[in-house]
């Protein structure tokens, strides 16, 4: 993907992010921030009878790459299992955000959403 096409999709996913809110009867709810610049993230879950991911929403403030990053992890780890989502890392997120490669800066504010899931699910239990 273009670097152009690329931006756009996020600031897409920034101004319009895909499920923004709270979910009532979450299995996992956690929030996180980013201790670097103080954004955070309050992300909630529902698993479905197999116990994989049937649900996310997610709310909070960030920056541009936090909050895409956030509103696309929603819809990449439905019907997910609390392992696959356990197994994935930075590669899996840049895939995830069409192929960019993130600067050192960068990567912490696009894994908030996966380490929070990751925390959220452990704490639950389900990890
Ligand atoms: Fe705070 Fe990106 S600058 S999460």
């Amino acid at each position: 993907m273009s670097s152009d096409l690329y931006r756009e999709q996020l600031l897409e996913h920034y101004h319009n992010p895909e499920n923004f809110g709270v979910l009532d009867n979450a299995d996992i709810d956690i929030e996180m921030d980013n201790p670097t610049c103080g954004d955070m993230i309050h992300l909630t879950a529902q698993l479905n009878d197999e116990g994989r991911i049937a649900k996310v929403m997610f709310e909070g403030q960030g920056c541009v790459i936090s909050m895409a990053s956030s509103s696309m992890f929603t819809e990449a780890v439905v019907g997910k299992t609390p392992e696959e989502i356990a197994a994935m890392g930075l590669s899996e997120i840049e895939a995830m955000m069409g192929g960019v490669r993130l600067s050192m800066g960068r990567v912490k504010c696009a894994l908030l959403p996966l380490n929070a899931m990751k925390l959220g699910l452990k704490e639950a239990g389900k990890l």
